[in-house]
C-alpha cells in the first residue's frame, strides 16, 4: 500500500511540475495569436473604403493594429510604420494555416515582390512556414532597432474591415496577400509588447496599402488619424475616405463635423523617395512668430533637399527628430518666450523641460509649407509632454548632426491630426490638430461594434 501511494505521490508531483512547465512556457515573448470572430462567409461585394482599427501603444507611444490573417483567421498585432516596404510577421512561433504558400524562386510573385535572390533554409530540415527551399527572399526591417533580417516572401489570407457609412462592415479578403516571413529575433526589442511584426505603408510594390489598392480596385490614397489616447482607437481608412464615408449617420454628435473637417484639408506635396517614404516640403519653421534660424555653416546644407525640405514623417519614432544645428535654434527660440525661471533640468529624451506651472503662455509653433499660408501648426498636446509630474518638456529630441533627414515628424505631432496621403496626386491633406475642431481621431469612426 505504501509504495503504491508512493509512486502515486511521484507521479502527482511530476504531473504538476508538467503543468508548471508548460505554463510557465506560455508567458513567453510570443503569445499565440487570437483566433478571430470573424469566420467565413465574408462579404461577397466589391469595397469602396476599408478600414483598419488603430490603437497607440502607451509604452512606446507607438501604434499598432491587430491584423487579420491565415486560415483560420487569427488576430496578429503588428506595428503601423508608413515607410515600411512591405508586411513582415514572426512565423518562428505558432504559424498555423492551411493556406500558407512560399512562391518559387523566379516566380512572378517574388518579381513582383522585387524579391530576385533565392531563399534556403538550413535551420531546419523539415519545411515550416519561413523555412522552405527554392522560394525568394525579402529583407525584412524592424524600423525602431534598424535591425533587419533576410525573409522568406510567403502568400496567405489577408482579411480587413469594409466600412459601411461611418461603422465599421463586413469583412472582404486577399485570398493570396504578399508578405515576409521574418526570424522571431527581429520582434524582440523596440516594438510594443506582444507585437509580432510590422505592418508597412509605403508608397512600394508590395505594402499593405498598395496590395490593398490594387486588389478591390480602390482609389490611391489612404487617410489615418493617430488616437492619443490608448483606451480609444483610431484609424487608416483605405480608398477615397471624403466621397465614401456618408457622414451624418454616426450616433456620434461630434461626426457631424467631420465633413468639415476633409473639406478644410490645408494641402502640401508629398514626395517619395526610391524606398517609397513620404517627405513633404517644410521651407521654414515659426514659433510665436519668430522664425527659427540654424547657424549657418551647420551641417544642413548636406541635405540634398535645401534646408528643411526633405522632411520625412514616420510612425516608427515617438517624437519629432531635428538635426542638431536646428534643434539647437530651435530651442533657443523657445526659451526666449519664457522666463528663465521657469527652466528645470531637462528629462531624457528631451532636450528642454520646463515647470509646468510657470509656462502659462502657449506656444504655437508652425512649419511653413511650400506657399506662406500652407501652414502645419503644432501646439498643445501635440507639442509638449509630461514626463514627470509638473514637468513639461517639448516632445522634440535631438538628432545629432547626421539623422536621416533635417527634419522626422514623429507620431507624437501626428496623432488628432487628420492626414491623406493622396498618391495618385502626390499631395498630403492634413487638418491640424482635431482638439481645435473639438473634436478627436476616435470620432471620426464608429468601432462600438468591432469584435
Ligand atoms: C534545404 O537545402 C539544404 C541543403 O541544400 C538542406 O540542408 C536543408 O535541410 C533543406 N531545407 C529544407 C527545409 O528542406
Amino acid at each position: 500500500m505504501a509504495s503504491i501511494s508512493i509512486i502515486h505521490f511521484l507521479l502527482i508531483s511530476l504531473f504538476c511540475s508538467f503543468l508548471l512547465v508548460s505554463s510557465s512556457h506560455q508567458q513567453q515573448p510570443y503569445p499565440k495569436p487570437k483566433p478571430s470572430h470573424q469566420q467565413p462567409p465574408y462579404s461577397k461585394s466589391k469595397p469602396n473604403l476599408l478600414v483598419l482599427p488603430v490603437q497607440q501603444d502607451a509604452s512606446t507611444g507607438l501604434h499598432w493594429a491587430n491584423i487579420h490573417k491565415r486560415t483560420p483567421l487569427m488576430e496578429i498585432p503588428v506595428l503601423l510604420d508608413l515607410n515600411g516596404q512591405h508586411l513582415w510577421v514572426n512565423c518562428d512561433q505558432h504559424y498555423s494555416s492551411s493556406t500558407y504558400k512560399a512562391p518559387f524562386c523566379h516566380s512572378t510573385q517574388c518579381s513582383r515582390a522585387n524579391a530576385n535572390t533565392c531563399h534556403t533554409c538550413v535551420t531546419s530540415n523539415a519545411d515550416r512556414p519561413g523555412c522552405h527551399n527554392n522560394t525568394c527572399a525579402l529583407m525584412s526591417a524592424n524600423p525602431v532597432t534598424q535591425q533587419t533580417a533576410m525573409s522568406e516572401l510567403a502568400q496567405d489570407v489577408l482579411a480587413i474591415y469594409a466600412t459601411n457609412g461611418p461603422k465599421i462592415g463586413p469583412m472582404v479578403t486577399i485570398p493570396q496577400f504578399l508578405f515576409s516571413c521574418a526570424p522571431s529575433f527581429l520582434t524582440q526589442k523596440g516594438l510594443p509588447n506582444n507585437v509580432q511584426g510590422v505592418a508597412g505603408l509605403a508608397h512600394s510594390q508590395i505594402s499593405l496599402q498598395n496590395q490593398l489598392s490594387s486588389h478591390f480596385g480602390l482609389q490611391r490614397q489612404f487617410t489615418m488619424c493617430l488616437s492619443r489616447y490608448p483606451n480609444s482607437k483610431g484609424a487608416i481608412l483605405f480608398g477615397d475616405a471624403p466621397n465614401n464615408m456618408h457622414f451624418g449617420q454616426g450616433n456620434n454628435y461630434n461626426t457631424k463635423n467631420i465633413p468639415n473637417i476633409f473639406n478644410n484639408l490645408a494641402y502640401t506635396p508629398l514626395t517619395t523617395n526610391q524606398q517609397g517614404e513620404y517627405r513633404m516640403h517644410v521651407t521654414s519653421i515659426r514659433i510665436n512668430q519668430h522664425t527659427v534660424v540654424p547657424v549657418s555653416g551647420s551641417m544642413l546644407s548636406n541635405y540634398p533637399e535645401g534646408v528643411m525640405g526633405g522632411t520625412l514623417i514616420s510612425t516608427a519614432i515617438p517624437y519629432t527628430i531635428l538635426q542638431h544645428s536646428l534643434f539647437e535654434a530651435f530651442i533657443q527660440v523657445v526659451g526666449k518666450q519664457y522666463p528663465k525661471q521657469a527652466q528645470v533640468n531637462a528629462v531624457a529624451p528631451f532636450g528642454m523641460c520646463f515647470d509646468s506651472k510657470k509656462i502659462n503662455q502657449a506656444l504655437n509653433v508652425e512649419f511653413v509649407m511650400d506657399k506662406p499660408n500652407v501652414v502645419w501648426r503644432i501646439s498643445g498636446d501635440n507639442l509638449m509632454v509630461q514626463p514627470q509630474n509638473g514637468v513639461s518638456c517639448l516632445a522634440f529630441v535631438n538628432g545629432g548632426l547626421h539623422p536621416k533627414a533635417a527634419i522626422t515628424i514623429g507620431s507624437h505631432q501626428l496623432e488628432e491630426n487628420l492626414l491623406m496621403f493622396d498618391l495618385a496626386k502626390s499631395m498630403l491633406g492634413f487638418s491640424n490638430s482635431l482638439n481645435s475642431h473639438g473634436m478627436k481621431c476616435s470620432d471620426l469612426f464608429d468601432f462600438t461594434n468591432a469584435p
